[in-house]
């Protein structure tokens, strides 16, 4: 298939058949067949030994009777991590690399004698316990004395160890008996031990079947959530009678919901909650990965006539978790939590905390396949400004290239880049254009030219370099897994190098699963080989991580370490929130998709992607104007908002819709600008403390029962609920307010509720319900500029919500908005609002940090005062106080201070009395 044939066939719904389901999975059919036969480990705890490190011991199958090498370490913040890999392979099987942030420092465990046949490894505190039972081997995780997890109890442990190839072994050791049992020729076949055969594609394996699984049991737990990308619900279903989860990155267009087949990225890393206790599983594994999860709740349903009725009363619920790959080892982290606030930094002390994003990339953004020449961008930038419609960031698909030969310009269409970027810049915008990682086929094209001098590309099974076709044709692939390609591919990003680009540029790393239109399931044979000679199949999950790695360092270096970056990526990994932001991909302009992305990326950001975002509109097809209105209403309160279209579709800016429309989405717009302090505050956040911007209800009242599954509504940090209209024609939405000590109040309205009920809230084409939960203060801005760099001077606001004892607190966090002098020099302010007894305090939350601000707090806004106040009055740094003006409307319980003018960053107070 071709570029435009891909297109053509693609437009309709996505052809499943070009993808895998489980049943053509070879190592997937090996491990149900060889589990059904229980053949059980057993540690052999009399060759325990205590490294430096972690605690060593044997583990052996009674009828491989080769051991295993199990290693159990403590690592800092209550995590645990339990390697196991062949104790002697044939040659070294990959242990992922580059997504560990630096070496987790490890704790040393302390072992107690258990009874005979098992082993104790406590931490240092006592309060949690590694309980290793021999026989059969399993490892229970205590915490204060509860069975919170065990491993293999269900026997699933599964570890194929390295052989030689039968050809050479029949030749070498004619006589010997094979210790892969039943591996007649006819089976070999079926258990795709050396070649897997997937419609025309046969996949030659040299290193043959080296598949691993091992189960968990999580006592207690019904609601599991994470192991993204999948078009799927946040909380995880149960995959006992269909296909597991699949978590292999693919380029699937218009990709079917609620499925479980692999798209885009990979996260291999589950959170399990329930009432006291949230924990999280983090398998370290780039191959292609399988997932399946069986919860059997406390309670069974039964149907009768009455309705469902309890039928059973088990005693305890539980999640069972199978974790499948193709190859690598067990490499596996357990984040014990106790809180998902825990375990969020338990996470990230892993792999990373969310980048600090530039102030800009917080904006709206505008984008399209394709703005056809500088004419178009132009004419598009000023119909914003005629609209009065606020954006910041400009985007060019692949056809600004000369051929979809990335870093060069379409001479026509883009004839002067620089003096289009000048046009950006005078308005304070931006400009993001596409670099993917296939590269065309062309000695003429420099990038190609010293890619192939240098031996940069991947290569195929033969040994040359692999070809593939992708947009422009005939392509290679850049090996991004070499530390030394990587460098070289940040070097392109430099001014002098880059030709047109100009530091208002950023990118955005598409087609990275990798997208290889003619390929099996239209992604590289997993034969090709990279970097160190691994095969294509132990890291597939990981190669766009690398780009996106290489970029965001090509970004930094060209500004020579000063300014952030922003790249987006359409493929990633654990640990890609150190790299920028993500995108759900090619969506359908249809009213599902648009409900389905707010799980999509609630599951992103619990899984450490805070910034995350789906294409406004939908990707394919053209919507209506209601759903367009919805779109934009709904992406204006998610972490990365731009508008997308796919080729051939009808343009769609946003004034394009009749008047009416063109109102609505400038006002969603708007809204989303003017709560930017509040989203940077919250960008901050996770970038220092790991929590997630966008959160599910769990996450903010884990002790709710009737929060865990909800995903129709979900908390923008701990101050604002949101839920989206997703439904056509709707009039009215049934919202949940948490919390049954919890007042929350509409954005608009300000009416007010008392928490842990559900409310019809009427619903106009106007309203997005918002609400702000009582005990909060929400930083805003009251003007609205063009794009957010218009806006760095302009006023704030404080929304302050009181909470039933009358009392509210808040945060906001300010910088230059694009350097690292935040971290370097400490140039930021960090600022603490609190409210009590009819006082609010502006004070430093943070004393480190230093930036002078010429911003005034303008405008503060009480929701939820019951008594009209007699004085207000200021009290600025220097002891001077003032009255200020004020108006009460006792309808609503609010009081507004219209006409204040107390600097953002200074020490401060307001009195009501
Ligand atoms: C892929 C991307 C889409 C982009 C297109 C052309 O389909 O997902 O966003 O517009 O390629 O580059």
């Amino acid at each position: 298939m071709d570029a435009a044939e891909k297109i053509s066939v693609e437009d309709e719904a996505v052809d499943k058949k070009i993808f895998k389901d489980c049943s053509k999975i070879a190592f997937y059919r090996r491990q149900k067949q060889r589990l059904s036969k229980k053949s059980t480990y057993r540690a052999l705890l009399d060759s325990v030994t205590e490294g430096k490190e972690s605690t060593r011991f044997q583990i052996i199958n009674e009828a491989a009777k080769v051991p295993l090498l199990a290693e159990v370490y403590g690592i800092e913040g209550n995590i645990f991590r339990l390697k196991i890999n062949e104790e002697a392979p044939l040659k070294p099987r990959y242990e992922v690399p580059d997504v560990l942030t630096s070496k987790p420092s490890t704790v040393r465990l302390i072992s107690c004698s258990g009874d005979t046949g098992s082993l104790v490894l406590a931490n240092g505190k006592g309060d949690l316990k590694c309980h290793i039972t021999a026989n059969p081997f399993k490892i229970d995780l205590v915490s204060e004395e509860e069975v919170v997890m065990s491993i293999n109890s269900l026997g699933q442990l599964y570890f194929e160890q390295l052989q030689i190839p039968p050809k050479q072994s029949r030749a070498t050791k004619e006589n010997e008996e094979d210790t892969s049992d039943d591996t007649t020729q006819e089976n070999q076949e079926e258990l795709g031990l050396w070649e897997e055969k997937f419609r025309n594609f046969v996949d030659v394996k040299d290193n043959g079947p080296a598949s691993i699984g091992l189960d968990f049991s999580l006592h207690g737990f019904e609601h599991v959530y994470g192991i993204p990308q999948h078009a799927e619900s946040h909380q995880l279903k149960n995959t006992s009678d269909g296909d597991a989860y699949r978590l292999y990155n693919l380029d699937v267009y218009g990709y079917k919901i609620h499925d479980k087949m692999g798209i885009y990225g990979s996260v291999p890393y589950l959170l399990a909650h329930k009432l006291g206790r949230t924990l999280g599983i983090f398998w370290l594994n780039a191959s292609e990965t399988l997932v399946e999860i069986n919860t059997e709740p406390a309670v069974k349903y039964a149907l009768t006539q009455m309705g469902p009725v309890a039928a059973k009363e088990k005693g305890r619920s539980q999640t069972d978790v199978h974790w499948m790959s193709e190859s690598g080892i067990i490499d596996v982290f357990l984040l014990t939590g106790p809180t998902p606030s825990d375990v969020f930094k338990q996470y990230s002390y892993l792999t990373g905390t969310q980048a600090m994003p530039p102030l800009f990339s917080l904006g709206y953004h505008q984008c399209r396949w394709n703005y056809k020449d500088e004419h178009d961008v132009k004419a598009v930038d000023a119909g914003f400004d005629e609209h009065d419609i606020p954006y910041d960031v400009m985007w060019l698909d692949i056809e600004h290239t000369e051929g979809k030969r990335y870093f060069t310009w379409d001479k026509k269409r883009f004839p002067n880049p620089k003096r289009m970027q000048e046009l950006l810049r005078s308005k304070k915008r931006k400009l993001v254009v596409i670099s993917d990682p296939h590269i065309k086929i062309d000695p003429d094209y420099l990038v190609y030219a010293k890619a192939k001098e240098q031996g940069f590309f991947v290569r195929n099974h033969e040994g040359g370099d692999f070809e593939g076709v992708c947009w422009p044709g005939l392509s290679s692939y850049l090996d991004f897994t070499s530390p030394k390609v990587r460098e070289w591919y940040s070097s392109l990003f430099a001014f002098s190098v880059y030709q047109g680009s100009t530091d208002i540029l950023y990118i955005w790393n598409d087609m990275n699963e990798p997208s290889v239109f003619r390929g099996p399931e239209l992604t590289m044979q997993k034969n090709a080989i990279h970097h160190g000679n691994w095969e294509h199949r132990e890291l597939h999950n990981i190669y766009g991580f690398y780009q996106q790695m290489a970029t965001a360092e090509g970004l930094i270096q060209r500004s020579k370490g000063k300014e952030r970056p922003f790249v987006l990526t359409r493929s990633f990994f654990a640990g890609s929130q150190k790299y920028g932001a993500v995108w759900t991909g090619d969506n359908t302009a249809e009213w599902s998709y648009l409900k389905i992305s707010i799980p999509m990326l609630l599951t992103l950001s619990v899984t450490g992607i805070s910034f995350c975002g789906a294409d406004v509109g939908g990707f394919i097809g053209n919507p209506e104007a209601e759903l367009l209105v919805r779109w934009y209403q709904a992406g204006a309160y998610q972490p990365f908002f731009r508008g997308h279209a796919t080729k051939n579709t009808k343009r769609r800016e946003p004034w394009l819709f009749g008047e009416e429309h063109t109102r609505l989405i400038q006002e969603a717009i708007r809204e989303r600008y003017a709560l930017l302090p509040y989203w940077y505050s919250l960008f901050y956040s996770a970038h220092v403390a790991s929590q997630p911007v966008m959160r599910p209800l769990w996450v903010e009242f884990p002790d709710e029962l009737e929060t865990f599954s909800v995903e129709d509504e979900y908390m923008l940090g701990s101050a604002l609920l949101v839920h989206p209209v997703t439904e056509p024609k709707a009039t009215v939405v049934d919202v949940f307010l948490p919390g049954s000590s919890e007042v929350w109040y509409d954005s608009k309205t300000f009416a007010h509720w008392e928490g842990a009920c559900t409310v019809k809230i009427p619903v106009a084409l106007d309203t997005i319900p918002v609400f702000q939960r009582g005990g909060s203060v929400v930083p805003i801005k009251t003007t609205i500029g063009r794009s957010t760099g218009c806006m760095t001077d302009s006023p704030y606001g404080l929304w302050v919500a009181l909470s039933t004892k009358g009392s509210a607190v808040g945060e906001f966090y300010l910088d230059d908005g694009h350097s690292f002098q935040y971290l370097h020099q400490k140039q930021f302010l960090h600022r603490k609002f609190s409210f009590t007894s009819g006082v609010l305090i502006n004070s430093c939350a943070d004393k480190r940090g230093h930036y002078p601000s010429k911003c005034v707090v303008e405008q503060i806004l009480v929701l939820g005062l019951k008594k009209h106040p007699s004085s207000v009055t200021s009290h600025s740094p220097d002891g001077k106080a003032q009255p200020v003006a004020f108006t009460y409307c006792a309808k609503t319980s609010t009081l507004n201070l219209e006409k204040f003018s107390l600097n953002i960053g200074a020490d401060w107070k307001v009195q009501i009395q």
